[in-house]
């Protein structure tokens, strides 16, 4: 970033910070100081409570985030202090386990030095290995064939099994890749079962509790964090109607279809909708069960549009990206397919990065 831009960038955020913050008689003092060291240094350094503030306006302004509604609530852990790669695993093993909380999911956030070069390589830091058979079909989930190779090129030993939970990859600078296993008894995971369709868990299907993105980049005030990994809690359609149903994924549509008796050849008998149904109850229901936060995507919807209200009576309007807004099944029946929406990109916000091995 240039000289300027990140002048403007950070006077941007930390007018607006200290504006929501009632802070407005300790601004002029601080951009005296954050401009000299711009201008001495090149970058500047954030103060605990304007980057703690960051994360949170970052999530208020995610587009794609249904869940924006809990923008306030995120647990903040400053991990910029952390320099060895002892500690960053020991850091994101307790990331792990202090957002699963026991099944009670805390929307937490933990933000690593962005002078450190320190690069997470795991998409999120929990996730199940896919695996290629040689005669192109695969095992696991095949969204993470690439990162699951990479882990096997630095020496994790595959495991072939449809839910494989992979190991953390971190890297410091130029130096090799770090791998390490997660302490199973840190991770949560969920056998998901049907209310009524007894044969549905031989499906053996199941997911984890706690989605941990570690491929996106926090941008506060100019200065950004790559290593910033952050988690909400599901809501069932990811799992039910992304993760479980895409063709490309796990792909179950036809089999749930199958057990619940469905002609799959038939064209008017919407199989693939009922199976999908059947799939999102299940999801449901099963993390119901388990104890471990879920929401289905009516109250999801019903809680934008409450973070819509409010967002209007403070006088900001709020952007989002309506094709990533709407769920994935029964849109119409959710009040925020009949909204309109704008898809302007705010800062400070999470953006996607290059994959490290691209
Ligand atoms: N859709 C992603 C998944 O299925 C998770 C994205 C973040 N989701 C969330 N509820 N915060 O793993």
């Amino acid at each position: 970033m240039s000289e300027t831009n990140l002048l403007e960038k950070a006077e941007m955020y930390l007018t607006l910070c200290y504006r929501e913050l009632n802070k407005e008689h300790l601004y002029p003092n601080r951009w005296v100081t954050v401009k000299n060291e711009i201008e001495k240094k090149g970058t500047y350094e954030l103060l605990d409570f304007e980057l703690n503030y960051g994360t949170k306006v970052a999530w208020r302004n995610s587009n794609k985030c249904i869940g924006r509604l809990f923008w306030k609530a995120m647990d903040v852990f400053d991990r910029r202090s952390l320099n060895s790669i002892d500690a960053i695993f020991e850091s994101l093993f307790e990331h792990i386990e202090l957002a699963t909380n026991g099944g009670n999911i805390k929307s937490t956030i933990s933000v690593f030095d962005s002078n450190k070069e320190i690069l997470i390589w795991n998409p999120q830091l929990l996730s199940f290995a896919g695996y290629q058979n040689s005669d192109g079909t695969t095992i696991g989930d095949p969204k993470q064939l690439d990162f699951t190779k990479e882990c096997i090129k630095l020496g994790w030993e595959p495991k072939m099994g449809q839910f494989d939970i992979l190991p953390l990859v971190v890297q410091i600078g130029q130096e090799t890749p770090v791998w390490r296993e997660i302490p199973p008894e840190i991770i949560t995971i969920i056998p998901i079962e049907h209310p009524e369709i007894e044969s549905f868990k031989d499906l053996k299907l199941q997911w984890y509790s706690t989605p941990i993105i570690s491929n996106m980049t926090l941008e506060v005030g100019g200065i950004e964090f790559k290593a910033a990994p952050f988690n909400g809690w599901y809501m069932g359609t990811e799992i039910g109607a992304r993760n479980f149903s895409d063709e490309n994924r796990y792909n179950m549509l036809p089999k749930v279809a199958k057990l619940m008796g469905l002609n799959l050849r038939d064209k008017i008998n919407l199989w693939k909708d009922r199976a999908i149904i059947e799939l999102n109850h299940a999801v449901l229901y099963s993390f119901k069960k388990a104890g471990v936060k879920i929401i289905d995507h009516h109250t999801a919807s019903k809680q934008f549009m409450q973070f819509m209200k409010k967002e209007a009576k403070e006088n900001r309007e709020v952007t989002a990206d309506w094709s990533w807004i709407v769920p994935p099944i029964s849109g119409s029946t959710t009040e925020v397919f009949h909204t309109e929406m704008n898809d302007t990109v705010k800062s400070p916000n999470y953006f996607y990065r290059v994959e490290p091995w691209e």
